[in-house]
C-alpha cells in the first residue's frame, strides 16, 4: 500500500479537549484536518470507537451533527462532559458552588465510605472521603462535564490534583521519588472544591466557539452491535482498538473506581481485544456501517501500522482491512503518521510507531 505524508502543522489551543487523559487519543489537529479534507460538508460524523471524544468536539466545532458510542464508562463519562460544557464559566461556578452545599450534607451523613486498599492508597483520608462524595453526587445529578473536570485532577504529583505523588495518564503512585519524609507537603490533605474550580477555570481560558444548537449524541454501545434508527450517517471518523496495544481499563482503573465500574479485568476483556478478535470485531462494523451510511459515504479509519498474522500468514494490519472491508467500502486514499514519544501517554510503549489513515468509500 502507498502512503502519503500527513502535514498537521501547528496545535490549536483548546482547553476542553484536554479535560482528562485518556489513551490512546487521537491528535485534535489531525482529526481537524480529516474533517476538513474528507467529512462531507454537512450531515452527521459519527465515532463508533469515540474513546475520550476527540472526533465529537472537532466535529462540533466544525459545525456537524455528531455522534459516539464507546463501552468505556470512562470514555463516555468524558465525552458527555466535553459536549455539554455550561455555556460559560460565570454559570459553571455558580452551579458548582450548588453542588458544594449538596456535597457536604452528603459528607455529614455519610461518616464512613468503605474503599479498597488499592484505590486508598492514593489519598489522603479526609481528601478520599471528599473525592467520594463529589464523585457520588456529580454522578448521581449527571453532571457530565463537572465529573470529567474531577477525573482529569484525580491523580498527578502537582498541587492542582487531588491524590499522593502520581502518574497522570495511568495510576502509579511515585513515593519513591517523592518520599513522604522528604516531600511532607505532597501528603497533606487536598480540598475538593477550590482545585476543582480552579481546573473548570483553566478549561475556560481556551474554550473553542462552540453552536449549542447543534445536536450530540453519546451513547454506551458495542460498536459491532449499534445500529442507527431513520438516520443516515454521511461520515464515519474512528480509531478502532487494535490489538491489545493499548489497555483502556487498566490505564483508567482509578477513576473507572470512581464511576462505579471495579472489575477493570472484565471490562478490558470487552474493548482491548485481541488480533483474531480485533478482525471479527472489524468485519462485523463494516457490515453495520454500510447499512447506515449513504452509498459513497466516508469511513475514515485511524490504524497503528502493525504487522499481524491473518489467515496463517503475515501482513501489516492497513492490508488486512483493506481485505475485510472490501465487500462494502473501497479505498480511495491511505496516509501515514509517525507518532513521536512526547505523544504517547504510556511512555516506551514500542508496539506502535507509526498510524495509518485510511480513507474508504461506501460501495
Ligand atoms: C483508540 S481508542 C479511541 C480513542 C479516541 N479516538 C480518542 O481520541 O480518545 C478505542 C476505543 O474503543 C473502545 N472500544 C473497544 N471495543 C469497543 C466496542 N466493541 N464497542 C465500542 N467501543 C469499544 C475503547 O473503550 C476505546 O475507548
Amino acid at each position: 500500500m502507498d502512503f502519503k505524508s500527513i502535514e498537521v502543522i501547528g496545535k490549536s489551543p483548546n482547553s476542553l479537549d484536554s479535560l482528562a487523559p485518556y489513551v490512546g487519543k487521537m491528535r485534535p489537529e489531525l482529526v481537524d484536518w480529516l474533517i476538513k479534507k474528507f467529512a462531507y460538508p454537512q450531515g452527521t460524523i459519527y465515532d463508533p470507537f469515540s474513546g475520550s471524544g476527540t472526533v465529537l468536539l472537532e466535529g462540533w466545532k466544525n459545525g456537524y451533527h455528531v455522534i459516539g458510542s464507546d463501552l468505556n464508562e470512562y470514555a463516555i463519562v468524558l465525552s458527555k462532559g466535553k459536549m455539554n460544557p455550561y455555556i460559560n464559566e460565570q454559570v459553571a461556578l455558580e452551579k458548582l458552588a450548588i453542588y458544594k452545599t449538596r456535597v457536604n450534607r452528603w459528607l455529614l451523613r455519610n461518616r464512613e465510605v468503605q474503599v479498597p486498599q488499592w484505590v486508598s492508597q492514593f489519598y489522603h483520608p479526609d481528601t478520599l472521603r471528599e473525592v467520594c462524595a463529589w464523585t457520588r453526587v456529580l454522578r448521581y445529578n449527571k453532571e457530565w462535564f463537572f465529573l470529567s473536570c474531577l477525573l482529569g485532577i484525580l491523580h498527578h504529583q502537582r498541587p492542582g490534583f487531588l491524590s499522593y505523588p502520581s502518574s497522570h495518564g495511568a495510576p502509579y503512585l511515585r513515593t519513591n521519588k517523592y518520599p513522604k519524609e522528604d516531600y511532607p507537603d505532597m501528603y497533606e490533605y487536598r480540598e475538593v472544591f477550590p482545585r476543582l474550580e480552579a481546573k473548570i477555570a483553566r478549561v475556560y481560558k481556551k474554550i473553542p466557539r462552540l453552536d449549542y444548537s447543534i445536536e450530540r449524541e453519546v451513547y454506551k454501545k458495542d460498536a459491532t452491535k449499534m445500529k442507527m434508527i431513520g438516520k443516515l450517517v454521511e461520515t464515519i471518523i474512528t480509531s478502532p482498538p487494535y490489538m491489545k496495544s493499548l489497555t483502556y481499563a487498566r490505564d483508567n482503573r482509578l477513576r473507572l473506581w470512581f464511576l462505579g465500574i471495579e472489575d477493570w479485568q472484565k471490562l478490558d476483556q470487552s474493548i482491548s481485544p485481541d488480533r483474531n478478535y480485533f478482525f471479527e470485531e472489524m468485519k462485523c462494523c463494516f457490515k453495520n456501517w454500510y447499512k447506515m451510511q449513504p452509498p459513497e459515504g466516508i469511513c475514515v479509519l485511524v490504524v497503528g501500522n502493525l504487522e499481524t498474522k491473518y489467515k496463517g500468514e503475515k501482513h501489516k494490519i492497513p492490508d488486512v482491512l483493506v481485505e475485510i472491508a472490501r465487500p462494502y467500502y473501497c479505498l480511495f486514499d491511505s496516509y501515514i503518521d509517525p507518532i513521536p514519544e512526547k505523544r504517547k501517554v504510556v511512555k516506551g510503549n514500542t508496539k506502535v510507531k507509526q498510524e495509518v489513515v485510511l480513507v474508504f468509500r461506501r460501495r
